[in-house]
């Protein structure tokens, strides 16, 4: 989902900030992810613009080497099918009774995470003559959609009998998986083994994909990989937590970086910005960056995000506000106009995180990632060397 630039524009005259991703390093990470988890198969999570990558050349990039791909909502699995993505989509999120026909006729796997649904889903299908994929959806301990493991058995025994859905699959979700402390996630590992265990003493075949892991779940609780993994965090080369032991090791895919638009010295006490929430002391030399919190760069990060302009690591200061914001070089500091900004990535041995970006907004890295604005322009690599 890249937002259209403007035909009158010579793409050279573009506000030069921009986000690089590099499909290399995306690539390489679900080779290493997959090689942890073999035999295994892995669905790769594209959901919120493929966590701000770019959800469209992502998908065209990672397909060929996924085996499914898991997106929150309807409409991000009707735009994959329309580019004419054809691996099997997982919705993950919870949909509306209205919604059902849209996914039989698009081939994307519902998610049923109530007995309502998985019924409304085998009439729907049986009014379009067409079998409907379905995973089945378990609440272990989450609270959020799924049927509780104490009576998932409700569920499985209404799948038994749809006559036009085809369950192919049965999950849970992780809330825990990425702590230094497992105990809650173990105990969610427990529960859903007790609610497959219903297959077994049945003797009735369970379904072909039974997954539970994400990111958290595959660096550290390989006895949760079953039969399907669901990285999402991580194949972005991103930790889903500081806390989570680093048993793969993934390259950062995303670079963010802009230009030095406007250089200035400026008198002591001389306050910056709106709401004059920072001044200098004595005579420095500040810079204008073209970027704001409606690129997605957090004004919760004013006064405290670093950028790096000619190898050094400066401070930003002042709120940021909308478009712009401003850092200072100190008192014999040197950057001018046009002068490459990183915000996130590498410049000569400087760099700058995801994480620490969510560190000075007080978020986690997700957030940063999935608000870059659709306006800041995606530029795709498949370069090994790049900045990030
Ligand atoms: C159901 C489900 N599975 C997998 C993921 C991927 O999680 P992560 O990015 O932590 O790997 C998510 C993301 O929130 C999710 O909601």
């Amino acid at each position: 989902m890249q937002i259209n630039q403007p035909t009158i524009i010579n793409s050279e005259n573009l506000r030069p900030t921009h986000v690089k991703v590099n499909l290399t390093y995306l690539c390489n990470n679900l080779k290493t992810i997959r090689e942890r988890v073999t035999p295994s198969k892995v669905m790769v999570v594209l959901k919120a613009n493929a966590y701000g990558h770019g959800m469209g050349v992502v998908a065209r990039h990672l397909a060929p080497h996924a085996d499914y791909i898991g997106v929150a909502v309807l409409e991000e699995g009707i735009l994959l099918r329309e580019m004419g993505i054809n691996i099997p989509i997982l919705v993950l999120g919870g949909i509306w009774e209205e919604q059902i026909p849209e996914f039989i006729k698009h081939d994307l796997t519902l998610t049923a995470s109530s007995v309502e649904r998985l019924l409304q889903i085998d009439q729907a299908a049986a009014f379009l003559k067409k079998k409907a994929i379905v995973h089945l959806k378990i609440d272990t301990g989450m609270e959020r959609i799924g049927v509780h493991y104490y009576s998932a058995h409700t569920l499985q025994e209404a799948a038994l009998g749809c006559k036009h859905v085809d369950v192919e699959g049965i999950y849970s979700h992780f809330a825990n998986s990425d702590a230094a402390d497992l105990t809650h996630a173990r105990l969610q590992l427990a529960r859903f083994n007790e609610v497959l265990s219903f297959y077994e003493k049945h003797a009735i075949p369970a379904p072909r994909l039974r997954h539970m892991a994400n990111s958290g779940a595959i660096l550290q609780l390989p006895e949760a990989n079953f039969d399907m993994v669901r990285p999402g965090i991580l194949l972005y080369g991103v930790y889903p937590s500081d806390e989570a032991q680093r048993s793969v090791q993934v390259t950062p895919a995303l670079s963010w970086s802009s230009k030095v638009v406007y250089f200035k010295e400026t008198k002591p006490k001389h306050p910056v910005s709106y709401g004059s929430t920072w001044q200098s002391d004595v005579p420095t030399r500040l810079v204008t960056i073209p970027v704001g919190y409606g690129d997605g760069y957090f004004r919760a990060m004013s006064n405290k995000a670093k950028v790096i302009i000619r190898g050094v690591k400066l401070p930003q200061v002042g709120r940021i506000c909308m478009d712009q914001m401003v850092v200072n070089l100190g008192i014999d500091g040197t950057g001018y106009n046009g002068d490459e900004v990183v915000l996130i990535g590498k410049q000569g041995d400087e760099r700058i995180t995801a994480e620490d970006l969510a560190r000075w907004a007080g978020t986690i890295p997700y957030e940063i990632l999935t608000n870059i604005n659709t306006r800041v322009p995606r530029i795709y690599t498949t370069l090994e060397r790049s900045n990030v």
